[in-house]
């Protein structure tokens, strides 16, 4: 009996997601070219799921973990975050989560307090704004600088500072536009976030996805950033692993003690079946996050040659990393990315993301994923040149 007088406040002011709206719509459309989401199309490597196998036939998962997770695992992450984050991390630092989402939630429940400000650099990934929101922050979206690839504008940012701001939060490599913040930029929004006593959030879920010259650099990493930053990353993208749910954090100790009490309440422990999977993968070959990132590249590229046979339709900054890219759309009808997302689902059978899901600075653009077939980046745009008779 959920009427909408007993709906909680905090809830009711979060709006429909765009993303899920667009999957719905997708469903009732035969044959789309499927750009809108940002889920690996491959499937998890062999040697992974068979970590999770043995472990099922060992009768090792029916029970929860420590809530942290388990012991080996968080040795493995913490040896991983020295070697590729270069974060001087300890399995004390470490909480195992539901993916990337639950150690983001947690950490944030743990930060904002209501009525606090958290910054986002905008446009930004709309779950970490319905997640400041949900614990009754305040998300202060602070526009990136579209022309100069989607780079932080970190003098804005510092303006943007209030006595109720607590928190800085972003993703890099970005979703949705696949920006990847530089070392100099995080070197200078990390000085914000030391003269201002402010936390540093992070979401790191695409660091492997990084192209041409780019460089994924963890801010945890960066001097006197380890002790004011939780920095939350997962096994979804990387290994093609989005339904077995599971993630982690890295944050100082006295960080980890505050975070656990959020993370219990949400999910006691990530799955225990998931984080045997997650073992064999950081045990295992890396080759296949080469050849995903191989893949991802030769997409990236043939979609940046497809879109600049329309450049009179979209305008667009080439992404250094991720699998998304946000194009500007520059036809009449454009401004309002919702419409126009339904019109190119409903007509050219091409399901893409309405920007405006992203932040108001969204708009008027799409997000487009790359995490597909080439097959059906062409498919995708053989479709919209024919529609756009161009
Ligand atoms: C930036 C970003 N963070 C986190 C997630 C989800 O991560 P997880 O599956 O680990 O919860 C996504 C999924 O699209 C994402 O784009």
């Amino acid at each position: 009996m959920a009427s909408s007088t007993l709906v909680s406040r905090r809830v009711a002011a979060i709006g429909k997601s765009a993303i899920h709206e667009m999957t719905r719509l997708s469903q009732e459309v035969e044959d789309v070219a499927f750009l809108s989401w940002a889920k690996p199309t491959s499937d998890t490597p062999e040697h992974i799921k068979e970590g999770a196998i043995r472990a099922i036939a060992d009768g090792l998962v029916g029970g929860y973990s420590p809530t942290s997770g388990m012991p080996a695992l968080r040795q493995e992450i913490a040896e991983k975050l020295k070697r590729d984050n270069r974060i001087d991390a300890r399995s004390s630092q470490i909480i195992v989560t539901v993916g990337a989402i639950e150690g983001l939630a947690a950490a944030i429940m743990a930060v904002v307090d209501p009525g606090d400000e958290v910054i986002l650099p905008s446009p930004t990934y709309s779950t970490h704004i319905r997640q400041v929101v949900m614990a009754s922050g305040k998300p202060v979206l602070v526009p990136c600088i579209e022309e100069e690839d989607f780079r932080l504008d970190i003098d804005a940012i510092a303006e943007a500072v209030t006595p109720r701001t607590k928190a800085i939060l972003f993703c890099s490599p970005s979703n949705p536009t696949g920006t990847v913040f530089g070392e100099d930029q995080l070197r200078r929004l990390a000085a914000v976030a030391c003269d201002n006593n402010l936390v540093v959030i992070t979401d790191e879920a695409y660091e492997y996805f990084v192209f041409d010259d780019h460089q994924h650099v963890s801010i945890a990493a960066l001097p006197g950033m380890e002790e004011r930053t939780i920095s939350c990353f997962t096994f979804t993208k990387t290994y093609a692993m989005t339904g077995w749910r599971i993630g982690y954090l890295h944050a100082g100790e006295e960080w980890v003690e505050q975070i656990t009490k959020a993370h219990i309440p949400f999910a006691i422990c990530a799955p225990t079946v998931s984080q045997y999977a997650a073992l064999a993968a950081l045990r295992g070959s890396q080759n296949c996050v080469a050849e995903f990132r191989a893949h991802y590249l030769a997409a990236r590229n043939l979609m940046c040659e497809r879109l600049d046979a329309m450049p009179e339709i979209f305008a667009y900054q080439k992404p250094g990393g991720s699998y998304l890219m946000f194009p500007h759309i520059l036809v009449e009808g454009g401004q309002n990315s919702f419409s126009f997302c339904r019109r190119l689902l409903r007509e050219a059978r091409v399901s893409t993301t309405p920007g405006v899901a992203f932040g108001p600075t969204g708009e008027a653009h799409l997000r487009m994923s790359f995490c597909v077939p080439e097959q059906t980046v062409n498919t995708a745009f053989d479709r919209l040149q024919a529609y756009f008779g161009v």
